[in-house]
């Protein structure tokens, strides 16, 4: 059998984000304002300030506008919910987002259940998990609503297929599963109890694995032709006279080549997708805050 074929994430990213780009411009004529996302970053996690920076960038380059703020590691929890709470009343802001995870002895639940479930474009408030569950339109976690960009893509129509989702997180796994019952697949999820797990995963026309374990899914857990969705990102320890480690998805990505249709690569694959889809959902709820029906084919 032929090589899988590669799920370019990074390029449907880039022209999702053009799309973006045009309906900003188009929503910075009709509403006489940009749309505007405000991050919150508390203390100094590197990898926070990575993915915070990415995200102001992307903004800027979509004609979003961006509010950073950027507080100490010391912050308490009651001024971080007074941010919170200004940002849910400024009309400038469309989408709040305060980067997870929080410095230890801050509650993450309760700064999210504090955010305005119609600013929380990151989909991570109860409100919005429950509105996904019972079917009413709200904000879907940004990565899951990627990987279904990319399946619809890929696939065309899902319905019927046998859809398998490692991993049951509520950022990832539980999301994921719900939009492939709305897209009328049959799901199911598997997670580190799941017994015959090889098994289970070979009857999947669809795996999506999200349970941050380096290469734990085998080639020869794939059924041939199927379309593997790796959201997996682990950092392999360094080789030797190496500084950083090889970037690995959940998905052991040269054997599943062999006999896949199609899998996205690590790096390259889903990654590109979420900050994309966050300026997607940031775009959605200015339309919603003015007032005007959310743009097409976005
Ligand atoms: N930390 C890592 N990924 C994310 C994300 O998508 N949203 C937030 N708020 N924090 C994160």
């Amino acid at each position: 059998m032929s090589e899988a074929a590669r799920i370019d994430g990074k390029a449907f990213a880039e022209a999702l984000r053009a799309r973006i780009g045009a309906a900003a411009a188009a929503f910075l004529q009709a509403a006489a304002r940009k749309p505007g996302l405000a991050v919150v970053l508390v203390g100094e996690d590197a990898a926070s300030q990575v993915y915070v920076g990415a995200k102001a960038k992307a903004c800027e380059e979509a004609g979003i506008a961006s509010f950073e703020h950027r507080l100490p590691a010391t912050t308490s929890a009651a001024e971080l919910l007074t941010l919170v709470e200004r940002l849910n009343r400024d009309p400038e802001v469309d989408g709040i987002l305060v980067q997870l995870p929080l410095p230890q002895g801050l509650d993450e639940q309760a700064v999210i259940a504090a955010i305005d479930p119609d600013k929380d474009v990151d989909g991570f408030h109860v409100i919005n998990a429950g509105r996904l569950a019972v079917g009413q339109e709200g904000f879907v976690p940004c990565t899951p609503l990627g990987c279904l960009m990319l399946l619809q893509d890929r696939i065309g129509d899902l319905s019927g297929l046998e859809a398998v989702v490692i991993g049951r997180s509520n950022i990832v796994g539980k999301p994921m599963a719900q939009l492939l019952t709305d897209a009328n697949a049959t799901v199911t999820i598997a997670h580190s109890r799941t017994k015959n797990l090889p098994e289970v995963v070979r009857r999947a026309d669809i795996v999506v694995a999200a349970v941050g374990r380096p290469e734990m899914v085998r080639g020869d857990w794939i059924k041939p032709g199927a379309t593997v969705i790796d959201v997996g990102i682990n950092r392999l320890p360094p080789e030797e006279g190496k500084a950083k480690g090889r970037l690995v998805g959940d998905v052991a990505y040269a054997e599943a080549l062999e006999v896949a249709g199609a899998i996205t690569p690590v790096p390259g694959g889903v990654g590109p997708m979420t900050i994309a889809v966050l300026l997607r959902n940031t775009l959605v709820a200015a339309h919603r805050h003015a007032g005007l029906d959310a743009p097409e084919g976005i």
